[in-house]
């Protein structure tokens, strides 16, 4: 097993990232929660029908409690069921709460850790690639409102997180694309030249390479006041067609945007932003071409999706402002990629309409 030290305060956790690493659960309890008694493991029915959760063994009392799938389940009111099914159980604050499964459930399942009793410990045992090499880490949690996604949360470190590859072998096509995409974004966050060297290792040392990426930056800048906003490139745009297409499927329509998953927006997100960086004389042509061929070596589409208003695309991301009141992204340049604030909207709309948006 390969492990990644996220190296946060006032208790550094290991990532537990390789084949069969589930099996490790009852060992890595042991030895960060060695009071706990009891656990809730906290999954969904289709990580339940897929088999992994019966290997799933803490080695100490538990639980297992499903929440549903879709986005409405990222909800405040799933955080309530889960709490006072804790409260049913007799969960204690020297007790445990483990998410099995996708970043919906670290982020459900973690605030609910977060926030009973003022918090207690959480694992997560990670099993889609999305999840292994960025939600499960870095200890952000959140559930969404009617007015947006994952507006109310908490930082909360988990206690361990395990990333078990062999889980990845029943991932669905689109599932792997997604966190395909994210690791695609790794590519331009590290210290060398972006390339796509990366799908030349191993699964777990795929893995391990980006979890160790992410691990410095938060360690670094553990509540997103700097530097951890670079974990976002491409994530701008990305949160804005996923918008989009959400309104497409409550609409019945099921066009290209409406079908993108989170991390293939997030491939069209960096192209996005390094057009807008050269569109700012910050990147010049070559750079562009350089983010273009390392995403093409993922598989992933570079193109926004046909038929798409550049108006409605930059309202959408400036309803999408957590940390800013203005239009702010991250962007490469002679430092590299970093955040950069009150970027005009003129240039956001000119670089939409260059990707084929309407103008
Ligand atoms: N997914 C971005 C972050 O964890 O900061």
């Amino acid at each position: 097993m390969i492990r990644v030290t996220v190296e946060v305060t006032p208790r550094p956790y290991d990532v537990v990232i390789g084949h069969g690493a589930r099996r490790e659960l009852a060992h890595e309890v042991a030895r960060v929660a060695p009071g706990a008694k009891m656990a809730v493991v906290v999954s969904q029915r289709s990580v339940e029908e897929s088999g992994w959760l019966d290997q799933i063994d803490p080695g100490i009392e538990h639980h297992v409690v499903l929440i549903g799938e879709g986005e409405d389940d990222k909800s405040l009111s799933t955080v309530e069921l889960l709490c006072r099914r804790f409260v049913e159980l007799g969960i204690s604050r020297h007790d445990l709460v483990i998410a099995v499964g996708g970043g919906m459930v670290s982020d459900v399942a973690g605030f609910a850790a977060a926030t009973y009793h003022r918090g207690i410990g959480y694992l997560t045992v990670a099993t889609t690639l999305l999840a292994q090499i960025d939600a499960a880490v870095g200890g952000k949690t959140a559930v969404n409102l009617p007015e947006g996604k994952n507006l109310v949360g908490a930082f909360w470190q988990p206690l361990a997180v395990l990333c078990d590859t062999e889980v990845l072998s029943t991932l669905p096509p689109a599932e792997w694309a997604c966190g395909r995409g994210e690791m695609a974004k790794y590519a331009f966050l590290g210290p060398d030249t972006p390339s796509a060297e990366i799908l030349s290792l191993g699964i777990d040392e795929q893995v391990a390479r980006c979890v160790a990426i992410k691990a410095d930056i938060v360690a670094d800048d553990e509540r997103e006041q700097g530097r951890r906003m670079i974990l976002n490139y491409g994530h701008t745009l990305a949160h804005a067609l996923e918008a989009i297409g959400l309104e497409h499927r409550a609409q019945g329509n099921e066009d290209r945007v409406a079908g993108l998953r989170h991390g293939e927006a997030v491939a069209i997100g960096v192209i996005f932003a390094a057009l807008l960086s050269r569109q700012m004389g910050r990147i010049d042509d070559d750079r562009v071409e350089l983010h273009r061929e390392v995403v093409r070596r993922f598989e992933l589409d570079t193109e926004i999706p046909p038929g798409l208003d550049a108006t409605d695309l930059v309202v959408a991301m400036e309803r999408d402002k957590k940390a800013h009141h203005d239009l702010t992204f991250v962007l490469d340049g002679p430092r590299g990629v970093e955040p950069v604030l009150g970027v005009d909207r003129d240039d956001v709309l000119a670089t939409l309409v260059e990707m084929g948006a309407h103008r």
